[in-house]
């Protein structure tokens, strides 16, 4: 571990370790140092889940996209047999990254090597004078992969214990929504110029609705009335009340057994280390991230609905309309996450004391400082 590594964790333990109203955020390097940064690649984002996209967009056998956990070029390909892969998206000859074009066999675009959808080497053109050249030895390597809930989840290191046991009591809770069945209405994509932590904090707390969203947030979900719920998994839950107690109007038609909270009022969770989803009455909104360094990473916001509940007269305006008010929303924390970002930059940064609305920061917190205390 390099020495500042090593400072920047005692530092980070003083800060966040404590009960929360004594507590302070990380200190900014956690967001600025190279070496935190690799520190939460090696051992935060490669030995945890990472959620990198849904079952329903490769439906077919030979479906597959492209995405990078950890800089790990990764091809998550839907196998003959039905099965999730996560392939590496590196060929074995030289190295070059393995497209999404086509649907059947996976075929390098630099000199054709051609691979079957688990991986293993089918053909190799002219290779034969390749002394001991053996295809065996040349299959596309595979990491852990999960579907839950309907999400691919990726473990690189393929030591993370299986996710559905590590969620309990989310995953009952979750239950009546039947994620696995929900379809995706819209998608949004950004690219990120801050780090990934800036919007897992803005995410997990409502303190800031009065300011950032008095129109869209602050009326109906006022930030003094939001809590925390202590977890015991990897994760944590903040719940955000309707004013009043009064019933939410959703667009579409919640599912029948959605419990009596989710109708008045929405719950928003961080499966660790940065899997964000916005629980509503009648549809899950899902912040993708893909880190792509320390000071960037692209986001695609997805809507997710069930079939059943997006049966209504006029669905599509409907969507539309989710759409439309989810992207002003997020505009309307872009800067705040871009000037977080700036402010970090600044000589006289330091951690900040949390209130006692930033319960899920100060857990996510301490939590990654167990992760990386591991190194
Ligand atoms: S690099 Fe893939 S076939 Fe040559
Ligand atoms: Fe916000």
């Amino acid at each position: 571990m390099p020495a500042s590594l090593q400072n920047y964790l005692e530092e980070g333990r003083r800060a966040v370790m404590r009960p929360l109203a004594e507590a302070s955020t990380l200190p900014p390097a956690f967001y600025t140092s190279p070496d935190v940064f690799a520190a939460e690649e090696a051992h935060v984002f490669r030995r945890n889940w990472v959620a990198v996209g849904r079952a329903s967009e490769i439906p077919e056998a030979g479906n597959r996209f492209r995405i990078d956990v950890a800089g790990e070029p990764l091809l998550i390909v839907r196998g003959k047999e039905g099965a999730v892969r996560a392939l590496s998206a590196v060929c074995r000859h030289r190295w070059m990254l393995l497209g999404t074009d086509g649907t059947g066999t996976i075929s390098c675009p630099y000199h054709k090597w051609t691979y079957a959808l688990d991986g293993s080497l089918m053909a190799a053109p002219l290779m034969e004078q390749a002394e001991g050249f053996d295809r065996a030895e040349c299959a596309l390597p595979s990491f852990a992969c999960e579907v839950w809930n309907g999400f691919i989840l990726v473990n690189l290191s393929g030591d993370a214990a299986p996710l559905a046991g590590q969620l309990q009591p989310l995953a009952a809770e979750l239950e009546p929504w039947k994620m696995d069945e929900m379809e995706i209405v819209g998608r949004i994509e950004f690219d990120q110029a801050y780090n990934w932590k800036v919007l897992v904090d803005n995410f997990m707390e409502a303190y800031h609705h009065f300011a950032i969203h008095p129109e869209t947030f602050e009326p109906n979900y006022p930030a003094a009335i939001s809590y925390c719920e202590p977890s015991n998994g990897p994760y944590a839950a903040l719940r955000m009340p309707h004013k009043d107690n009064e019933l939410s109007h959703p667009l579409f038609k919640p599912l029948g057994g959605i419990p009596e909270f989710a109708q008045r009022g929405f719950s928003v969770f961080n499966i660790y280390p940065f899997m964000l989803i916005a629980v509503l009455a009648d549809s899950v909104i899902w912040y993708r991230m893909e880190i792509a360094g320390i000071d960037r990473f692209k986001l695609t916001i997805y809507l997710l609905a069930h079939p059943a509940s997006t049966d209504v007269p006029d669905a599509e305006t409907l969507k539309h309309f989710l759409r439309e008010a989810t992207f002003a929303v997020h505009m309307e924390d872009l800067p705040a996450c871009e000037g977080v970002q700036r402010g970090l930059q600044s000589g006289t940064a330091r951690a900040g004391r949390l209130s006692h609305l930033e319960g899920a920061i100060h857990a996510h917190q301490t939590w990654l400082l167990g992760e990386l205390g591991r190194a």
